[in-house]
Protein backbone atom coordinates (compact mmCIF):
# COMPACT_ATOMS: atom_id res chain seq x y z
CA UNK A 1 0.00 0.00 0.00
CA UNK A 2 1.13 3.41 -0.85
CA UNK A 3 1.56 5.94 1.44
CA UNK A 4 -1.42 8.52 1.74
CA UNK A 5 -2.29 11.02 -0.88
CA UNK A 6 -1.32 14.15 -0.36
CA UNK A 7 -3.15 16.53 1.76
CA UNK A 8 -5.63 18.34 -0.67
CA UNK A 9 -9.59 19.12 -0.89
CA UNK A 10 -10.97 15.56 -1.94
CA UNK A 11 -11.90 15.27 -5.63
CA UNK A 12 -12.72 11.79 -6.97
CA UNK A 13 -12.01 9.15 -4.75
CA UNK A 14 -9.29 6.60 -6.40
CA UNK A 15 -10.42 3.86 -3.63
CA UNK A 16 -13.51 3.36 -1.97
CA UNK A 17 -14.41 0.53 0.23
CA UNK A 18 -17.85 -0.49 1.13
CA UNK A 19 -19.66 -2.70 3.79
CA UNK A 20 -23.01 -3.85 1.74
CA UNK A 21 -25.36 -3.78 4.43
CA UNK A 22 -29.02 -5.03 4.87
CA UNK A 23 -29.65 -7.17 2.18
CA UNK A 24 -31.81 -9.45 5.14
CA UNK A 25 -33.92 -6.61 6.65
CA UNK A 26 -34.82 -5.58 3.01
CA UNK A 27 -36.26 -9.16 2.57
CA UNK A 28 -37.60 -9.23 5.88
CA UNK A 29 -39.84 -6.05 4.92
CA UNK A 30 -41.08 -7.79 2.44
CA UNK A 31 -41.57 -10.51 4.29
CA UNK A 32 -39.35 -12.47 1.98
CA UNK A 33 -36.48 -14.83 2.77
CA UNK A 34 -32.90 -13.51 3.63
CA UNK A 35 -31.37 -14.97 0.39
CA UNK A 36 -33.81 -13.01 -1.86
CA UNK A 37 -32.14 -10.26 -0.31
CA UNK A 38 -28.65 -11.21 -0.63
CA UNK A 39 -29.79 -12.19 -4.19
CA UNK A 40 -31.01 -8.07 -4.64
CA UNK A 41 -28.06 -7.42 -2.91
CA UNK A 42 -25.99 -8.84 -6.12
CA UNK A 43 -27.90 -6.94 -8.29
CA UNK A 44 -26.90 -3.71 -6.37
CA UNK A 45 -22.80 -4.78 -6.49
CA UNK A 46 -23.26 -4.21 -11.00
CA UNK A 47 -24.79 -1.38 -10.36
CA UNK A 48 -22.14 0.08 -7.81
CA UNK A 49 -19.11 -1.23 -10.38
CA UNK A 50 -20.80 0.76 -13.08
CA UNK A 51 -20.93 4.08 -11.18
CA UNK A 52 -17.24 3.30 -10.48
CA UNK A 53 -15.98 2.87 -13.92
CA UNK A 54 -18.24 5.45 -15.08
CA UNK A 55 -16.47 8.26 -12.57
CA UNK A 56 -12.91 6.99 -12.94
CA UNK A 57 -12.49 5.21 -9.13
CA UNK A 58 -9.98 3.34 -10.06
CA UNK A 59 -10.21 0.70 -7.23
CA UNK A 60 -13.49 -0.56 -5.41
CA UNK A 61 -13.02 -3.43 -1.99
CA UNK A 62 -16.56 -4.95 -1.04
CA UNK A 63 -17.24 -6.64 2.30
CA UNK A 64 -19.13 -9.98 0.67
CA UNK A 65 -18.75 -12.32 3.73
CA UNK A 66 -17.14 -11.62 6.82
CA UNK A 67 -14.94 -13.94 9.32
CA UNK A 68 -17.84 -14.10 11.62
CA UNK A 69 -20.51 -14.68 8.55
CA UNK A 70 -19.32 -18.19 8.62
CA UNK A 71 -21.66 -18.43 12.06
CA UNK A 72 -25.20 -17.53 10.78
CA UNK A 73 -27.92 -20.71 9.98
CA UNK A 74 -26.11 -23.19 7.84
CA UNK A 75 -29.06 -22.74 5.55
CA UNK A 76 -27.86 -18.65 4.68
CA UNK A 77 -24.29 -19.44 4.82
CA UNK A 78 -25.18 -22.48 1.86
CA UNK A 79 -27.24 -19.88 -0.27
CA UNK A 80 -24.86 -17.39 0.28
CA UNK A 81 -21.87 -19.43 -1.40
CA UNK A 82 -24.31 -20.73 -4.29
CA UNK A 83 -24.69 -17.31 -4.65
CA UNK A 84 -21.01 -16.60 -5.19
CA UNK A 85 -20.10 -19.76 -7.13
CA UNK A 86 -23.09 -18.15 -9.37
CA UNK A 87 -22.17 -14.81 -9.61
CA UNK A 88 -18.27 -15.77 -10.32
CA UNK A 89 -20.25 -18.64 -13.25
CA UNK A 90 -22.15 -15.76 -14.72
CA UNK A 91 -20.21 -12.64 -14.39
CA UNK A 92 -16.50 -13.31 -14.94
CA UNK A 93 -16.94 -12.76 -18.70
CA UNK A 94 -18.95 -9.40 -18.18
CA UNK A 95 -16.71 -8.36 -15.75
CA UNK A 96 -13.47 -8.99 -17.98
CA UNK A 97 -15.27 -7.23 -20.60
CA UNK A 98 -15.67 -4.02 -18.79
CA UNK A 99 -11.90 -4.23 -17.74
CA UNK A 100 -12.19 -4.99 -14.21
CA UNK A 101 -9.77 -7.08 -12.52
CA UNK A 102 -10.92 -9.07 -9.50
CA UNK A 103 -9.30 -10.44 -6.38
CA UNK A 104 -10.25 -11.92 -3.37
CA UNK A 105 -9.37 -10.97 0.44
CA UNK A 106 -9.70 -12.96 3.43
CA UNK A 107 -9.21 -16.64 4.34
CA UNK A 108 -10.10 -18.73 0.99
CA UNK A 109 -9.05 -22.08 2.89
CA UNK A 110 -12.11 -21.98 4.36
CA UNK A 111 -14.20 -22.02 1.25
CA UNK A 112 -15.03 -25.60 -1.02
CA UNK A 113 -12.31 -26.26 -3.42
CA UNK A 114 -14.78 -25.90 -6.11
CA UNK A 115 -15.52 -22.26 -5.03
CA UNK A 116 -11.52 -21.82 -4.63
CA UNK A 117 -11.25 -23.01 -8.17
CA UNK A 118 -13.79 -20.47 -9.34
CA UNK A 119 -12.04 -17.41 -7.61
CA UNK A 120 -8.69 -18.32 -9.04
CA UNK A 121 -10.42 -18.29 -12.48
CA UNK A 122 -11.68 -15.31 -12.30
CA UNK A 123 -8.47 -13.76 -10.70
CA UNK A 124 -6.41 -15.16 -13.57
CA UNK A 125 -9.14 -14.47 -16.32
CA UNK A 126 -9.38 -10.40 -15.76
CA UNK A 127 -5.19 -10.16 -14.40
CA UNK A 128 -4.86 -8.40 -17.31
CA UNK A 129 -7.61 -5.27 -17.22
CA UNK A 130 -6.73 -1.55 -15.76
CA UNK A 131 -9.92 -0.05 -15.63
CA UNK A 132 -11.37 -1.10 -12.21
CA UNK A 133 -9.43 -3.09 -9.61
CA UNK A 134 -12.43 -4.90 -7.75
CA UNK A 135 -11.65 -6.57 -4.56
CA UNK A 136 -13.58 -8.55 -2.60
CA UNK A 137 -13.55 -9.56 0.52
CA UNK A 138 -14.67 -12.87 1.73
CA UNK A 139 -14.07 -15.10 5.43
CA UNK A 140 -12.06 -11.71 5.79
CA UNK A 141 -11.61 -9.62 8.92
CA UNK A 142 -9.35 -6.86 9.70
CA UNK A 143 -7.85 -9.11 12.81
CA UNK A 144 -7.38 -11.85 10.58
CA UNK A 145 -5.25 -9.26 8.09
CA UNK A 146 -3.39 -7.42 10.89
CA UNK A 147 -1.99 -10.98 12.27
CA UNK A 148 -1.82 -12.84 8.85
CA UNK A 149 1.17 -10.16 8.28
CA UNK A 150 2.22 -10.28 12.04
CA UNK A 151 3.01 -14.03 11.05
CA UNK A 152 4.71 -13.44 7.67
CA UNK A 153 7.09 -10.79 9.44
CA UNK A 154 7.72 -12.69 12.81
CA UNK A 155 8.64 -16.10 10.21
CA UNK A 156 10.53 -13.29 8.60
CA UNK A 157 13.13 -12.78 11.75
CA UNK A 158 12.89 -16.12 12.66
CA UNK A 159 14.55 -16.95 9.60
CA UNK A 160 16.83 -14.09 9.43
CA UNK A 161 15.85 -12.28 7.09
CA UNK A 162 15.10 -9.09 8.40
CA UNK A 163 15.81 -7.55 11.88
CA UNK A 164 13.12 -6.76 14.19
CA UNK A 165 14.20 -3.18 13.93
CA UNK A 166 13.52 -3.09 10.27
CA UNK A 167 9.77 -3.86 10.64
CA UNK A 168 8.16 -0.18 10.27
CA UNK A 169 4.83 0.96 9.24
CA UNK A 170 5.77 0.71 5.79
CA UNK A 171 7.00 -2.69 6.29
CA UNK A 172 4.03 -4.20 8.08
CA UNK A 173 1.59 -2.14 5.53
CA UNK A 174 3.23 -4.08 2.51
CA UNK A 175 2.02 -7.50 4.00
CA UNK A 176 -1.50 -6.53 4.61
CA UNK A 177 -4.25 -7.18 1.98
CA UNK A 178 -4.55 -4.58 -1.03
CA UNK A 179 -0.86 -3.34 -0.44
CA UNK A 180 -0.15 -2.99 -4.33
CA UNK A 181 -3.60 -0.37 -3.94
CA UNK A 182 -3.49 3.34 -2.67
CA UNK A 183 -5.90 2.85 0.74
CA UNK A 184 -9.47 3.51 0.90
CA UNK A 185 -9.99 7.61 0.29
CA UNK A 186 -14.06 6.72 0.91
CA UNK A 187 -15.60 3.97 3.05
CA UNK A 188 -19.61 3.64 2.56
CA UNK A 189 -22.03 1.42 5.12
CA UNK A 190 -25.44 1.44 3.77
CA UNK A 191 -28.12 -0.73 6.54
CA UNK A 192 -28.01 2.16 9.36
CA UNK A 193 -25.11 0.96 11.50
CA UNK A 194 -22.34 3.07 12.56
CA UNK A 195 -19.83 0.56 12.67
CA UNK A 196 -16.51 -0.95 10.85
CA UNK A 197 -17.19 -4.44 11.77
CA UNK A 198 -13.74 -5.64 11.74
CA UNK A 199 -13.37 -4.71 8.26
CA UNK A 200 -10.08 -2.97 7.06
CA UNK A 201 -8.61 -1.96 10.09
CA UNK A 202 -4.98 -1.18 9.13
CA UNK A 203 -6.21 0.28 5.66
CA UNK A 204 -9.13 2.81 6.48
CA UNK A 205 -6.51 5.00 9.06
CA UNK A 206 -7.44 8.29 7.16
CA UNK A 207 -9.94 6.90 5.14
CA UNK A 208 -13.21 9.12 4.78
CA UNK A 209 -16.11 7.63 6.49
CA UNK A 210 -19.55 8.17 5.03
CA UNK A 211 -23.03 6.24 6.40
CA UNK A 212 -26.33 5.54 5.03
CA UNK A 213 -29.98 4.67 6.46
CA UNK A 214 -30.35 2.96 3.14
CA UNK A 215 -30.41 -0.82 3.02
CA UNK A 216 -27.80 -1.88 0.66
CA UNK A 217 -29.97 -3.42 -2.58
CA UNK A 218 -31.96 0.19 -2.42
CA UNK A 219 -28.54 1.63 -3.25
CA UNK A 220 -28.30 2.81 -6.38
CA UNK A 221 -26.49 5.83 -8.60
CA UNK A 222 -28.16 8.85 -7.55
CA UNK A 223 -27.07 7.15 -3.71
CA UNK A 224 -23.35 6.70 -4.49
CA UNK A 225 -23.34 10.05 -6.05
CA UNK A 226 -24.55 12.03 -2.90
CA UNK A 227 -21.79 10.10 -0.99
CA UNK A 228 -19.13 10.89 -3.86
CA UNK A 229 -20.33 14.61 -3.71
CA UNK A 230 -19.96 15.09 0.71
CA UNK A 231 -16.48 13.36 0.00
CA UNK A 232 -15.50 16.32 -2.51
CA UNK A 233 -16.31 18.80 -0.09
CA UNK A 234 -14.17 17.08 2.69
CA UNK A 235 -11.32 18.28 3.68
CA UNK A 236 -8.32 15.92 4.07
CA UNK A 237 -5.43 16.62 6.41
CA UNK A 238 -4.02 13.24 6.82
CA UNK A 239 -2.36 14.85 10.81
CA UNK A 240 -1.72 18.32 9.52
CA UNK A 241 -3.46 21.83 10.10
CA UNK A 242 -5.74 23.15 8.12
CA UNK A 243 -3.88 26.08 7.49
CA UNK A 244 -0.67 23.77 6.45
CA UNK A 245 -2.88 22.04 3.52
CA UNK A 246 -4.44 25.19 2.22
CA UNK A 247 -7.73 24.92 3.51
CA UNK A 248 -9.52 27.69 5.84
CA UNK A 249 -10.02 25.19 8.95
CA UNK A 250 -7.00 25.95 11.61
CA UNK A 251 -7.83 22.43 13.51
CA UNK A 252 -5.78 19.73 13.31
CA UNK A 253 -7.29 16.36 12.26
C1 LIG B 1 -24.93 -7.93 4.80
O1 LIG B 1 -26.32 -7.85 4.92
C2 LIG B 1 -24.58 -8.61 3.57
C3 LIG B 1 -23.96 -9.83 3.48
C4 LIG B 1 -23.52 -10.62 4.65
C5 LIG B 1 -23.73 -10.46 2.18
C6 LIG B 1 -23.29 -9.56 1.06
C7 LIG B 1 -23.49 -10.26 -0.20
C8 LIG B 1 -23.96 -9.70 -1.34
C9 LIG B 1 -24.24 -8.25 -1.51
C10 LIG B 1 -24.27 -10.57 -2.47
C11 LIG B 1 -23.34 -10.84 -3.52
C12 LIG B 1 -21.99 -10.27 -3.53
C13 LIG B 1 -21.10 -10.53 -4.50
C14 LIG B 1 -19.77 -9.89 -4.44
C15 LIG B 1 -21.42 -11.44 -5.62
P1 LIG B 1 -27.04 -8.56 6.15
O2 LIG B 1 -27.45 -9.93 5.74
O3 LIG B 1 -26.16 -8.50 7.37
O4 LIG B 1 -28.30 -7.64 6.33
P2 LIG B 1 -29.12 -7.35 7.68
O5 LIG B 1 -28.23 -6.52 8.55
O6 LIG B 1 -30.30 -6.61 7.18
O7 LIG B 1 -29.46 -8.67 8.27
Amino acid sequence: MTDPAPPTRARIPRHIAIIMDGNGRWAQKRRRPRLIGHRAGARAVNTCIDFCLERGVRALTLFAFSSENWDRPQDEVGGLMKLFAGALEREVDELDRRGVRVRFIGERSRFAAGIRDRMAQAEARTAHNDRLDLAVAVSYGGRWDIVQAARTLAADVAAGRIEVDAIDEARFGAHVALADLPPPDLFIRTGGELRISNFLLWQLAYTELWFTDLLWPDVDAATLQAALDDYARRERRFGLTGAQVGGNSEMSE
